[in-house]
């Protein structure tokens, strides 16, 4: 990976931190540059990485041998058609994009062969988890430099079939902010139940982070991971009882199926 040219369109939030990932996994500045058609954003990446930057697609792509896709969903469609020329021969296009299907990216791009992939807000942090869909002419090495790029910010999963895209978005993609709402609804239960908010906050958080590092670090899957720490008669139990008699199984299976349709559906409005 080192030795390639990475083109990136679209100089946000997702880009910088693919850019900072790849720095810090040893990619040379100089072999990345970035589009945007903002001056001030340009700029912040030029003098925060040294990568080369322009405010021409085209000038960003034209010696690169990678091109990832960056840019909101909605834009996509415009900036891969307006880049076609541009991207002639290219052995992949890479999109971060969310809800845009790898079909239409390589339809809207002349042919050239797309790996799609749907990574997460904590990428940001480094700490990210993506899943990738390639399609069916992307080589070997193609695969294997999508896998790089997007390793750099995190744990990476190749899916078989672009429909478990759909899942993936609603399962690690939203699944954030599920867990942000947990901590939301754990610090607003310590308060009411008595404790300042900060002493709160900073009890949710850390058992959030230790949970994660836990059931990320296990061998033992989730459910046994809960049936440790809940002794028969003991706090624990009090809480899970009235969460299961509330349904929260029910409730949470509704949600992510509710964002999974979302996901489809997105992907007929982006594509249609
Ligand atoms: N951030 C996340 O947590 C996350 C997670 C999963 C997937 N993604 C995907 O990653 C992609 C980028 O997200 P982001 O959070 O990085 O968004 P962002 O911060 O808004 O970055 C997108 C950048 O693209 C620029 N842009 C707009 N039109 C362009 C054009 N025609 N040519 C070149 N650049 C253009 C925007 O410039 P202006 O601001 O001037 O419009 C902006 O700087 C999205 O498709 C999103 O679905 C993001």
């Amino acid at each position: 990976m080192p030795s390639h040219n990475i083109a990136f369109i679209g100089g946000g939030n997702m880009a910088r931190s693919l850019i900072g990932g790849l720095i810090a996994r040893g990619v040379a500045a100089v072999n990345m540059s970035v589009a945007d058609p903002l001056e001030s954003q340009l700029e912040l990446l030029r003098q925060q990485f040294g990568v080369r930057v322009s405010s021409s697609n085209a000038e960003a792509v034209a010696n690169s041998d990678v091109v990832v896709l960056a840019v909101k969903p909605q834009e996509m469609r415009n900036v891969v058609t307006g880049l076609a020329p541009a991207l002639a021969h290219r052995p992949v296009i890479i999109s971060v994009a969310a809800g845009i299907r790898a079909s239409d990216i390589r339809r809207w791009a002349g042919g050239i062969p797309v790996v799609r992939c749907m990574p997460n807000r904590p990428a940001l942090q480094g700490c990210g988890m993506t899943g990738l869909f390639a399609t069916d002419d992307v080589t070997e090495a193609g695969r294997q430099l999508a896998a790089d790029i997007l390793g750099a910010v995190g744990a990476t999963l190749w899916l078989e079939h672009e429909s478990q895209m759909d899942v993936v978005t609603a399962v690690s993609g939203s699944g954030p902010a599920y867990f942000f709402l947990l901590i939301e609804m754990l610090e607003t239960a310590g308060i009411t139940l008595g404790l300042p908010a900060d002493m709160s906050h900073q009890l949710a958080v850390e058992t959030a982070y230790g949970s994660g590092r836990m059931a990320r670090e296990a061998t033992e899957p989730a459910a046994v991971l809960r049936q440790q720490v809940t002794s028969k008669g003991g706090t624990t139990a009090a809480a899970l009882d009235v969460l299961e008699r509330g349904n929260v199984r029910a409730t949470f299976a509704a949600a992510i199926a509710a964002a999974a349709a979302r996901s489809a559906q997105l992907a007929d409005e982006f594509g249609a």
